[in-house]
This record gives structure tokens, C-alpha cells and sequence, in this order.
């Protein structure tokens, strides 16, 4: 190994359309200009990681590609003033792993604009145990408050509970004081929920029952969604009334069937959620709370590590929504 090559998985794409996974050499003068070169120290898994490694369409076009979304590390050289060598610094989503070489390797060349400085009071692999999913979950929360959603006005469903987005904002939101009823698909999984913070664990049945009715009992205050479809649209026809549903993902289905009976007899707000193009300003303001506020004690009962060598078999449990917690990837060991 010379230093200026580095240890990467890289998928490739065969005629066939197969994406095989290998875990090989990149060399640091094939990564895309930019301002920042960083040594990524940490990484982790999200779903969209999953999609990418695997082929699936709309979220990489040009392979062989490096995935990995998320990246924790230090800056080893940088033509921005606003960063040195040393540094610890995020980067998370944009480009980052899409078609730009992302964080499954040991070091990623990235726009300034793109970096985020590690705030006081999380270290590098805190971070990426919370990582996008973490972002996306403070930023849903975030969503919540701002639309006026209170503690002492009911209950705060969230959906894929044990994921990553969802167990990071049943930790989240039990911090900031809300009263969480956490629905998962995984019956076994209630300690772990209840662990988090959770009030109740219920199932993804009881959520559906009686949805379909045009409105359902009244039951969350709020809501946070990472499954869409059905779903979806049971939690906004039971969603109190002036109550907010904050929305991320698709891992039940991207559809969205609902009348409107929910927003124009109920004032029911649905709030669509990026953290991918998401301005600096409020990224910004999000990891702070994640460093500070909502700090959370809970972290390492949260996420398992892996090296890249052991993170195919992660990546296959992901698109089945086997998933518990997070997946910390740890370049420095790979
Ligand atoms: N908009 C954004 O910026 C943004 C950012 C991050 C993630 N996302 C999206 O958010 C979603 C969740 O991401 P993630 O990283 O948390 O994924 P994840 O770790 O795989 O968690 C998803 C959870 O959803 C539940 N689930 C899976 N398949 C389901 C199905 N068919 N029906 C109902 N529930 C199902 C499972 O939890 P239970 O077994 O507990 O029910 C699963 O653990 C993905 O769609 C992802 O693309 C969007």
C-alpha cells in the first residue's frame, strides 16, 4: 500500500446489469476535485447506501463506484480558508456517495460547501452513529417544533421504529421531552425500543386498523414517517387535530394514497423532509442540537460496528428491513 492509495469497497457493473461488491485499492489522484481532501475515520450504513451498492435506480448512474453517504474524519489538505489540516469536520449526503466517491473508502475530495465542522461535544464516531439518519431524524423533529408541536399536546407517533432514522428519533424526541409511541414490525424488538426512550411500543397493524376509513380516531399529536404508503397515510388520517406529520422515506412504498379530509377538516400539516440538499444553516443547527441538547446517552446501544470488509452482509439486511439501529463502518480498521 503507498500513501497515496487507500482501501475502498467498490462496486462494479457488469453487462448483465450485477453490481458485484469488492473491497480493493483507489487512488487518491483519481478522487474528483475539490477543496477538501479528507482521511475518513468513520462511516455508516443508510438505506440509500444499500440502493447504491446494489444498483438500484435513480441513485448512482456511473459506476465503478465507491458508496458510503456519510463520512467523519479529518482534513489532510484544504484550499478553503475555513478549514485546516486537522480538522474534524462531517460530511454527509449531497453528492457524497452518489456519484461522488463517498465514505466507504479511507478518503473522499470534497467541496467546502459540503463540510460541516464536528461540533463541541460529539466526537467522530458519535457522529457517524448518528449520521444522516441522525440528521434527518433532528431535522424531522426540528420540523415538529417549529410547527408548533407540543409535549403536553399528546402522543408522537414514529414509524420503522427500530431503523435508523426511526430509532434516532425515538431517542430524540424522548429527550426533548415528548411522549413517543414507537411502531415497528418487530415484536421482539419492544425492550429495545422502550430502551430508547419509547413510552409504548405498538405494531404496524394497530396503526393501520381501521385505515380504511377517510379519517381514523384521533390519536398523534405528531408523527415521524420513514415508511410512506400506507402507512403514511393511516398516521395522517389519525393525526389529531392541527397536529403535524413529518415525512422522509419510502421503505414501505413511495405512493401516497389520502383524501383531504385530514387537512382541511383537522388543519393536519404534512411536512416533507431533504437532508440531502438541505441548506448549511439548518444542518448546522441540527448537529448542534445533537451535540448539545439532545445529546444522547444511548448511542453505543444503538449501533454495531463493521469494517468494509464485513459491511456487504449489512448492506443486504438493510434492503430486507432487517435492520436494528445503526451500522457504524470503521475505516480505520479496514
Ligand atoms: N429524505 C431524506 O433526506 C432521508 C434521509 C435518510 C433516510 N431517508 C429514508 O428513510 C427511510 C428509512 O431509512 P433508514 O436508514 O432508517 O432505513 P432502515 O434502517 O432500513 O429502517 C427502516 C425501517 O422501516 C421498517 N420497514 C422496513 N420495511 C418496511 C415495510 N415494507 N413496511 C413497513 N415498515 C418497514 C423497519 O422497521 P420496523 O421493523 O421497526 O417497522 C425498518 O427497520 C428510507 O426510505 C430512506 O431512504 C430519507
Amino acid at each position: 500500500m503507498t500513501a497515496n492509495n487507500f482501501v475502498a469497497m467498490i462496486v462494479e457493473e457488469t453487462e448483465d446489469k450485477n453490481y458485484p461488491i469488492r473491497i480493493g485499492e483507489r487512488s487518491v489522484k483519481d478522487l474528483p476535485s475539490g477543496d477538501i481532501l479528507m482521511k475518513v475515520h468513520y462511516s455508516s450504513l443508510n438505506y440509500k447506501d444499500a440502493l447504491s451498492a446494489t444498483g438500484q435506480f435513480g441513485v448512482t448512474r456511473n459506476y465503478p463506484h465507491t458508496p458510503g453517504i456519510d463520512a467523519a474524519g479529518e482534513v489532510v489538505e484544504s484550499s478553503d480558508r475555513a478549514f485546516k489540516p486537522g480538522d474534524k469536520v462531517i460530511v454527509t449526503s449531497y453528492d457524497l456517495g452518489m456519484d461522488t466517491p463517498g465514505g466507504f473508502g479511507q478518503y473522499i475530495r470534497v467541496p467546502a460547501k459540503w463540510v460541516v465542522p464536528l461540533p463541541d461535544g460529539l466526537r467522530l464516531r458519535e457522529s457517524m452513529i448518528l449520521g444522516t439518519a441522525g440528521l434527518t431524524a433532528g431535522l424531522m423533529v426540528e420540523k415538529l417544533i417549529r410547527n408548533g408541536v407540543k409535549s403536553e399536546q399528546g402522543e408522537i407517533l414514529v414509524t420503522g421504529a427500530t431503523g435508523g432514522v426511526g430509532s434516532l428519533a425515538v431517542a430524540i424526541l424522548s429527550k426533548a421531552g415528548y411522549r413517543v409511541i414507537a411502531a415497528t414490525g418487530k415484536s421482539s424488538q419492544k425492550e429495545y425500543l422502550l430502551s430508547l426512550g419509547a413510552a409504548d411500543v405498538i405494531g404496524r397493524e394497530d396503526v393501520l386498523q381501521g385505515a380504511e376509513r377517510p379519517l381514523m380516531r384521533e390519536r398523534w399529536a405528531g408523527v415521524v414517517d420513514v415508511v410512506g404508503g400506507e402507512m403514511l397515510a393511516a398516521a395522517i388520517k389519525s393525526t389529531r387535530y392541527d397536529g403535524t406529520v413529518a415525512c422522509c422515506g419510502l421503505v414501505g412504498s413511495r405512493e401516497l394514497s389520502v383524501n383531504v379530509l385530514p387537512f382541511i377538516l383537522r388543519g393536519v400539516s404534512l411536512m416533507g423532509t431533504d437532508s440531502v440538499q438541505c441548506p448549511m444553516a439548518p444542518r448546522r443547527i441540527v448537529w448542534e442540537k445533537l451535540a448539545g441538547e439532545w445529546k444522547l446517552e444511548s448511542l453505543e446501544t444503538i449501533v454495531r460496528e463493521c469494517t468494509l470488509h464485513t459491511l456487504e452482509k449489512e448492506i443486504r439486511a438493510i434492503l430486507k428491513g432487517q435492520m436494528r439501529g445503526r451500522v457504524l463502518v470503521n475505516l480505520l480498521k479496514s
